[in-house]
């Protein structure tokens, strides 16, 4: 049965959807403490070659696909390659942002946690500011309940719909996003001894440069793009036919580099004013810029508070709008394949990401000495889903339009069935790139982490 199938209603909708899921933790809390493991300028030039050359021509599969088919992951495989198994990579690129959004969660419920405790900041001890991170993250309840807060949040959006819920939500939060972290960047840039977290993030230090170094600014470049578990995917199933694929891919490419670029100049001048090491690891961006709020407060407990709130908030509007759009990811194929009701599926899934969400919060807590391959349970689903499951969704994405789609549909996806002027030379570059260069750049990069 043929059911009409919602859509965003205009270009800018389309392209604030996007951007909303790419933008999101992965820039503001994931980006800055990675570039500080791996070396600052360095990895940084790995990751923006990694989403241009890697990353982007998975964007434009995703969008072929999901556009192109008019359904989620599952229904696009099932009906672009009825009968084959194609269909177990639909469901695969179901799951994984079932588990992304598990921890994700936890991660979006400390800046939840943040924005109370921005009213606080100036008034705190300095050890207790520094303190407090650690102190937060492995309690048992407080991290749980913001956990909750922030599942609820999502989970109401996404019961919404597409343009009530995900566009409205999106279409407002984005630009205020923009001018917040703007805002923040240049706070950042005018602290005293700013200099070196600046140089830190342009100056290369080539010698930091390790197999491990494009591995993660792979994950990372394929995390904060939203690739390879079925969101963009998602998304595009939404878009109309009249919509540029090329141009909502560069714009959303273009927006998610350009604020990670900018979370950077944030959170890294911080992080050097407040003399804390750069590789510090995923507390970075909560336990540097408390510090200097709290810095602050001495001088003016209201700018502190102010700054601290607006920061959080930021934190957290982009993490609302990324977990959305992976919730929405399994509420497609429950909706369509299932012929579940939306809120049903709403509750399933927010059930499942609470209770695998609450196991993530305690492993920084009472469940610290569970490992799995060494690894506590936060990190080890955060290391398989960037790692693993992100790379081999976006590789299979790519094998799928390269190689089993029949290129005169590509073709005609890229140009909305002839309506668009196709530049030949173009389609022949982003063509060569999805079947061959972001293949093989994946599967090298496979072969160096098994190795
Ligand atoms: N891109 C999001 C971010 O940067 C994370 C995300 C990953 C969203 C995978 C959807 C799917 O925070």
């Amino acid at each position: 049965m043929e059911r009409k199938r919602e859509t965003f209603g205009s270009r800018f909708a389309v392209v604030m959807a996007m951007a909303g899921s790419a933008i999101g933790l992965g820039n503001i809390w994931r980006f800055p403490y990675m570039a500080g493991e791996y070396g600052g300028a360095a990895f940084i030039i790995v990751y923006i070659a990694a989403s241009l050359i890697l990353a982007l021509p998975i964007f434009f599969a995703e969008s072929i696909i999901g556009r192109r088919s008019g359904l989620g992951t599952f229904g696009a495989m099932e009906k672009l390659a009825p009968g084959t198994g194609w269909k177990w990579v639909g469901l695969l690129t179901v799951l994984s942002p079932i588990i992304i959004l598990s921890y994700y969660s936890v991660v979006g419920g400390w800046s939840v946690e943040y924005l109370f405790k921005s009213f606080e900041f100036a008034r705190m001890q300095e050890n207790e500011v520094t303190g407090f991170f650690g102190l937060f993250i492995s309690s048992t309840w407080m991290p749980i309940l913001a956990h909750t807060a922030f599942l609820l949040l999502v989970g109401g959006v996404v019961l919404g719909g597409v343009r009530k819920g995900i566009e409205q939500f999106t279409k407002i939060t984005m630009p205020i996003l923009f001018v917040l972290i703007l805002v923040i960047a240049i706070y950042g840039l005018s602290l005293p001894g700013s200099g070196k977290g600046v140089e830190y993030l342009v100056k290369p230090d080539f010698s930091k440069l390790t197999p491990s170094t494009v591995t993660a600014a792979m994950g990372q470049a394929f995390f904060s793009l939203s690739l390879g578990v079925g969101t963009i995917l998602t998304y595009a199933s939404y878009m109309k036919k009249d919509e540029n694929i090329l141009v909502s891919g560069l714009g959303t490419a273009g927006f998610d580099l350009f604020f990670a670029i900018l979370a950077g100049f944030a959170v890294m001048p911080a992080v050097f004013a407040a003399g804390i090491a750069p590789g510090a690891g995923p507390g970075i961006v909560f336990e540097t810029l408390p510090y200097i709020f709290n810095k602050m407060g001495a001088a003016s407990p209201l700018l502190c508070t102010g700054i601290s709130f607006l920061f959080f908030f930021t934190i957290l509007a982009a993490a609302l709008t990324s977990a959305i759009s992976m919730m929405e990811v399994g509420v497609a194929f429950l909706t369509e394949e299932k012929e579940m009701h939306r809120w049903s599926a709403v509750l399933l899934i927010t059930g499942f990401a609470w209770i695998v969400g609450v196991l993530c919060s305690l492993s920084f807590g009472p469940l610290s000495g569970v490992k799995i391959l060494g690894n506590s349970i936060f990190d080890f689903l955060d290391k398989l889903c960037s790692n693993w499951l992100l790379p081999l969704g976006g590789l299979l994405f790519t094998l799928f339009v390269g190689w089993k789609m029949s290129p005169s549909d590509v073709f005609d996806e890229f140009t909305n069935s002839g309506t668009l002027k196709a530049n030949k030379a173009v389609f022949k570059t982003v063509m060569l790139l999805i079947r061959y260069v972001a293949p093989a750049g994946i599967i090298a990069v496979f072969i160096s982490l098994l190795v």
